[in-house]
């Protein structure tokens, strides 16, 4: 029986970028990189709430820096990297409930988290960036 496994030739497709990914493959990557990006930012973002506390001149300088119409993007881009950590993560917390495990559902729990996380994004950018 070992032996038939070992000689059975099995597809295989190690040229990845013609891999076609579905939608809940992609939010699965950008859920992994949306977790290690903030982790690795986050002595960055607590050393500007630090700044942001200490005193008057420190909140002028963050202020300054995070004015800077590049910083607000890249803030944008963290809040929705972690807008989406957060979405992706209850939904897969739900997976683990075997709350919506079938193809449909999981398809269709893909596309709320990307519009969720988006619209959540926006609403969010608005009220603190701008
Ligand atoms: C500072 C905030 C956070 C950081 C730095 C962070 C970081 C991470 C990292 C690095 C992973 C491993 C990803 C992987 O290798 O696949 C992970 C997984 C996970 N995170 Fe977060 N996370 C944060 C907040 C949250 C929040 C608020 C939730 C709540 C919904 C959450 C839910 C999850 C879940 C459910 C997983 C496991 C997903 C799986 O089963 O593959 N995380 N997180």
């Amino acid at each position: 029986m070992a032996e038939m496994a070992i000689t059975k030739k099995r597809p295989k497709n190690l040229d990845l970028p013609t891999i076609r990914l579905p939608l809940p493959g992609i939010l699965s990557i950008i859920h992994r990189i949306s977790g290690a990006v903030i982790f690795l930012l986050l002595p960055f973002l607590l050393w500007l709430l630090q700044g942001s506390l200490a005193s008057a001149e420190t909140f002028a300088v963050v202020k300054g820096v995070v004015g800077h119409p590049l910083a607000k993007l890249v803030l944008l881009g963290l809040i929705w990297l972690y807008m989406h950590h957060f979405c992706a993560g209850i939904r897969y917390l739900m997976l683990d409930l075997h709350k919506g495990i079938d193809l449909e559902s999981a398809r269709l729990s893909s596309k709320v988290v990307f519009a969720v996380s988006i619209a959540l994004t926006l609403i969010i950018g608005a009220k603190v960036l701008w």
